[in-house]
């Protein structure tokens, strides 16, 4: 067991590693001699290697090195599992052998600067919970070296993973590099809160990143980054393979398709969608049935779409109580009438009186474009303003 230092928190940097003998070693040397001295009044800071059984002796340097320095510690694998499983394996280690309340995401090959480690932590003091290092931010960029298919390549698949991701939340304003290696995490409350079994990664490969990082994000950590200048590897190569990029976008968009909310909203359009057949339709019928050769055509209308449109207001509450909010479904006879009243009196606000009226100002202000107002009206007014009266009247989620 090791012994827990109570005056200083516990830091520990995880570095995955596959052949990367030409650089590990001077890697550890740097961090203990020239990163870590400054650092020791107020971490406890220790590196965990996890090497993929490297059949270039990557991990014979490593524990040699780690004779000199006692805070160095490997975890053998028995193979090359992709870097997210490494990852996942090194933070169980961290947490629970090594009692870690920060653990780093740390590249053995010299990419990411040492220098970032103690900037990364002052953050983390100062009470942010999970800083990620960005090559797109003021003071970080991509290795001079790059050509310009590598960037092109970088800049696309970024843009794409915040895109995807987080479109349009404040994330997607505040994540400028969402494929990032270099990040550290604090872990009560968050690292200690994911499920660290790889077996639930939607890759063991590079696309973990974006998994943990949304996975995180979600969890309402708070997030800063800092400027990363992402240097030429040192010697070695990338475990990058071709079929990566298509990889991470995979992962990208199955993240955001089988996230709770996208499901919600997707439930609640299709939804709208049948409620807007059911009025269109309902009406429709409702005239055949009733009319007459001498009926008021324009109070018939006016009747068949009115009966039409409870149908579908009708119909709209029993599906989402049944289907979008099913882990908030009202169950209860006495609320579920008082909510359908609710449910009833916002659907004519948000669906009837305010979309009329700001058709009628857009069109004394802007002139007679009815069609274009009715799609502005349902997109911009109802469709939100419906979604926000659900999540927050109707079914508000328990805490
Ligand atoms: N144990 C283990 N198993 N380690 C691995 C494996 C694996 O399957 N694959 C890679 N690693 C280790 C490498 O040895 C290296 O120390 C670290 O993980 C990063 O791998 P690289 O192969 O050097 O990745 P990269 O430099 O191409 O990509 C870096 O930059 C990307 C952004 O451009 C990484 O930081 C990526 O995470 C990042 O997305
Ligand atoms: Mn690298």
């Amino acid at each position: 067991m090791s012994q827990r230092d109570k005056t200083r928190q516990s830091a520990v940097i995880v570095i995955p590693t596959y052949n990367e003998a030409g650089t590990i070693g001077l890697m550890l040397e740097y961090l203990c001699t020239k990163t870590f001295p400054l650092l020791l009044k107020k971490w406890d800071i220790k590196i965990l290697v996890v090497d993929g059984s490297s059949p270039d002796g990557t991990g014979n340097i490593v524990e040699s090195v780690a004779k000199k320095y006692p805070n160095i510690y490997l975890y053998k694998e028995t193979s090359k599992d992709g870097i997210g499983a490494a990852y996942l394996k090194g933070f169980k280690y961290a947490i629970e052998e090594l009692k870690a309340d920060f653990v780093f995401e740390f590249d053995g090959d010299f990419q990411h600067p040492p220098e970032c480690i103690p900037v990364m932590l002052e953050a983390v003091d100062d009470g942010y919970d999970y800083v990620i290092g960005s090559r797109k931010i003021k003071g970080g960029s991509n290795p001079k070296g790059w050509g310009f298919k590598r960037v092109f390549f970088s800049e696309v698949g970024g843009l794409s993973a915040r895109f995807i991701l987080f479109f349009p939340f404040k994330n997607f304003f505040k994540v400028t590099d969402p494929t990032t290696g270099l990040k550290v995490t604090r872990v009560k409350s968050f690292l200690d809160r994911l499920d660290l079994n790889y077996s639930h990664l939607l890759t063991k490969s590079f696309g973990y990143k974006l998994q943990l990082l949304f996975e995180t994000l979600k969890m309402g950590a708070k997030f800063k980054e800092i400027p990363l200048e992402f240097k030429v590897r040192d010697a070695g190569e990338s475990k990058i393979e071709p079929q990566t990029a298509k990889d991470i976008l995979i992962v990208a968009l199955k993240l955001r398709w089988f996230d709770d909310f996208t499901q919600k909203f997707l439930k609640f359009g299709i939804i709208g969608g049948v409620g807007f057949i059911i009025n269109v339709l309902g009406a429709k019928i409702f005239k055949n049935i009733f009319i007459r050769p001498d009926s008021n055509l324009s109070l018939l209308n006016g009747l068949c779409n009115a009966a039409a449109s409870e149908l579908a207001i009708i119909s709209n509450f029993i599906w989402n109580n049944l289907w979008t909010f099913a882990k908030e479904k009202i169950t209860s006879v006495n609320v579920l009438f008082s909510k359908f009243l609710t449910f009833n009196l916002s659907s004519i606000i948000t669906g009837i009186i305010i979309p009329s009226v700001c058709i009628a100002i857009f069109t004394s202000l802007f002139g007679d474009y009815l069609f274009l107002y009715q799609v502005i009206a349902i997109f911009g007014l109802t469709i939100p303003l419906n979604w926000f009266v659900y999540n927050k009247f109707i079914w508000r989620k328990k805490p």
